[in-house]
């Protein structure tokens, strides 16, 4: 009998209740309910109920919705190695090279400077792997007039940044490219200049929406009126994801997005980080313009509610248009 099992039958009789999340290790689950019988048996004929089990998750998953001042500095150096990290990569990037080249000196950067490890596994996407969103295999030989975007993040004392640049391989983004990646910038700004206490993650993803909405429009790859286009998400080919998630010691970080009731939009307040990350995709099925198909482009960064509005926690990594060309074309 394991030192756990013992300690775990004596707490468990003196106990009124259990936090324990059943489902997710099925082996384990079975350990404890012979673990219960045991402590049944050790409570004998005393007419005493079975202990009731709850989930923890949603408990734990409030402690970690608002972070602590010590928490947000943890963020900010896992932002920071990232940051840095995402720079050197646009500037090493160059046609002919490997995605997994650009992979290897993400990692070498993250762990040179003090990161534990990946926050998640990195995305590497030249070309059109840009428009499969958890491409992770990292292995094509990049092109002359690839964009190349990087979803990478490292994780520095268990707390993870969460970080997407795009940028054109050769250093020079063309015609269509820069209009997508002009669109996309702009809703992503517009989305960091809203966030404040008592916005919702739903008001960022619903202006996000607005706003790629309006710039499709103007690049006539969408037409009619944007109330009807948004009410009948003509936009999800374009855009199929999400523009945000909490952020924490995990990627997706735990914690409810609704109220208490899980009826309303949870307001933002002081020490929420999340991601704003909203992207335009063409894959090769795109109904959209030749000239735009095989462009996918995403934007992300790392967002901490502050007591008037938000700091961007990775701003340290450029994303206008003209210092990503500058960074690139450097040798
Ligand atoms: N890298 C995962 C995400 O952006 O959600
Ligand atoms: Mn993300
Ligand atoms: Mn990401």
């Amino acid at each position: 009998e394991s030192i756990f099992d013992e300690a775990f039958v004596n707490a468990l009789v003196n106990a009124d209740r259990l936090y324990y999340r059943l489902g997710v290790h099925p082996e384990f689950d079975m350990r404890l309910f012979r673990l219960f019988h045991q402590a049944m048996r050790r409570l004998g004929r005393t007419g005493r109920p079975l202990w009731p089990i709850h989930d923890p998750n949603e408990f734990l998953g409030e402690m970690r919705v608002v972070k602590s001042k010590a928490e947000v500095e943890r963020l900010q150096i896992a932002a920071n190695i990232s940051a840095e990290a995402h720079a050197n990569a646009m500037q090493l990037s160059k046609p002919g090279m490997h995605e997994y080249e650009v992979e290897a000196a993400l990692f070498h950067a993250f762990r040179a400077a003090g990161a534990g490890r990946l926050g998640y596994p990195s995305i590497v996407a030249s070309g059109p792997n840009a428009c499969v969103l958890h491409y992770n295999q990292n292995d094509r030989r990049m092109q002359e007039k690839d964009l190349l975007l990087i979803d990478a993040g490292a994780e520095f004392d268990f707390y993870t940044a969460d970080i997407t640049r795009v940028c054109p391989v050769s250093g020079k983004f063309t015609e269509p490219q820069r209009e997508i990646y002009q669109a996309v910038l702009n809703a992503q700004k517009d989305c960091i200049r809203i966030a404040r206490p008592g916005k919702s993650m739903r008001d960022i993803h619903n202006h996000a929406v607005e706003v790629l909405v309006e710039e499709l429009k103007k690049l006539k790859i969408l037409k009619g009126p944007t109330k009807q286009i948004i009410a009948k998400e003509l936009y999800r080919p374009y855009y199929p994801h999400g523009t945000g998630h909490w952020l924490g010691m995990d990627v997706h970080d735990v914690g409810r997005y609704y109220s208490r009731d899980y009826d309303n939009p949870r307001k933002l307040e002081p020490g929420c980080v999340f991601t704003i990350e909203p992207g335009l995709y063409f894959g090769p099925d795109s109904p959209c313009p030749a000239k735009y198909k095989g462009i996918g482009v995403r934007i992300e960064d790392d967002i901490v509610i502050t007591n008037q509005g938000c700091k961007v926690l990775t701003s340290a990594v450029p994303k206008e248009v003209d210092e990503i060309e500058s960074l690139c074309s450097q040798p």
